[in-house]
């Protein structure tokens, strides 16, 4: 074998090896790699450095210095990417100032994700106003979701199309006509009712959680998202008290004062309904619906709608937590590409 042969073979593997060390994607792939060029039996640099016997005598040592350079090229390719994939070169353990017995420092440490925070903070704000959270099944029976809400059967909010329903369109799994289909929840409205079941008045709550739409998906939507519902419910509720604990949670959340607006709008369990706004950067930012709790709602869970009046809104959680770190799109929180999270 000439020199020249010798040299641009190892030129070839380097190029090789680099490319698969850089492009080792976890511990197990570069173990491999690894393997595949530095084994100390079947590694390709030790083939290689076998065939340096066949290079003429007067080209040996040029053979040699240009062997040490490659495999030490090689070699920090390598540990490169240790670095990169562990955290850490494997050289350190032989450090004797190295304590194995301390805690990893190169690990990084786990985090909540940012709607969980969101989620906490909300709960947190909404708790100082002496709302207590509730929960409810994320699997809802027909008559939780739109039933009790007052939303009538014809209703398109029903529509089999915009909704998860678990028996196909009503029907059962023997394929009769089922009163009250399964489906997963549309909304948090939900435990509105089911808290009134359980509970006699005066009631504050907020439920966060999450809910179900089949969305198409784009940069604002997504076929799951969560809401928080609150609930209040008393003698002589009114709006006013509805637009007060709003303004309240707004400025709470956003700091600073910020101010909230209701408009006219409509909703089957709130009469009447508004759909809210805060004032965020320069502009009107719609929050959610809201409204004075349907007589008819009240009276689906044995209150007298006589005595009693109360309040109840649905925000978007997505919307809040985007808002306040300026995400751009609604996917990224659900990708869970960690480059993303780790900076919540
Ligand atoms: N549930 C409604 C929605 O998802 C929001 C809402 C909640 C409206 C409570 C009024 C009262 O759009």
């Amino acid at each position: 074998m000439t020199i020249q042969e010798f040299v641009s073979q190892l030129d070839q593997l380097s190029e090789k090896a680099t490319k698969a060390f850089a492009d080792a994607t976890d511990a197990d792939s570069l173990d491999q790699a690894r393997i595949a060029f530095l084994g100390s039996k079947k590694g390709e640099l030790k083939a290689i450095q076998k065939s340096m016997g066949a290079v003429p005598k007067e080209s040996k040592k040029e053979a040699g210095l240009k062997f040490n350079e490659v495999k030490g090229a090689i070699q920090q390719a390598f540990e490169a990417a240790q670095a990169r994939l562990l955290g850490g070169s494997g050289s350190r353990v032989a450090d004797p100032k190295f304590d194995a017995t301390l805690p990893g420092t190169a690990f990084r440490v786990g985090r909540l994700h940012p709607i969980t925070q969101t989620i906490n903070e909300l709960k947190d704000i909404m708790g100082r106003l002496g709302f207590t959270p509730a929960e409810g099944p994320e699997i809802e029976d027909d008559y939780h979701n739109f039933e009790a809400l007052n939303i009538p059967r014809v209703h398109p909010a029903r529509d089999p199309l915009d909704n998860f329903y678990l028996s196909v369109a009503g029907k059962t799994n023997d394929g009769a006509l089922s009163d009250n289909p399964l489906l997963m929840r549309s909304q948090t409205s939900t435990v509105q009712i089911r808290v009134m079941e359980d509970t006699k008045p005066p009631i504050r709550i907020v439920s966060l959680g999450r809910v179900y739409r089949p969305d198409e998906t784009d940069a604002t939507h997504y076929p799951m998202f969560h809401q928080i519902e609150g609930l209040m419910v008393d003698e002589n509720v009114t709006l006013a008290d509805l637009k007060t604990v709003l303004n309240l949670f707004a400025t709470n959340y956003l700091g600073n004062e910020v101010p909230v607006r209701i408009r006219p709008s409509f909703f089957p369990f709130t009469e009447p309904s508004v759909e809210a706004d805060y004032f965020w950067d320069g502009r009107w930012v719609e929050f959610g619906g809201a409204g004075i709790v349907d007589p008819n709602v009240l009276r689906s869970v044995g209150y007298d709608p006589e005595t009693y009046s109360g309040f109840a809104f649905g925000l978007g959680i997505e919307r809040l937590c985007m808002i306040r770190h300026q995400i751009k799109d609604i996917r990224d929180l659900f990708t869970n590409d960690v480059r993303f999270l780790r900076q919540f």
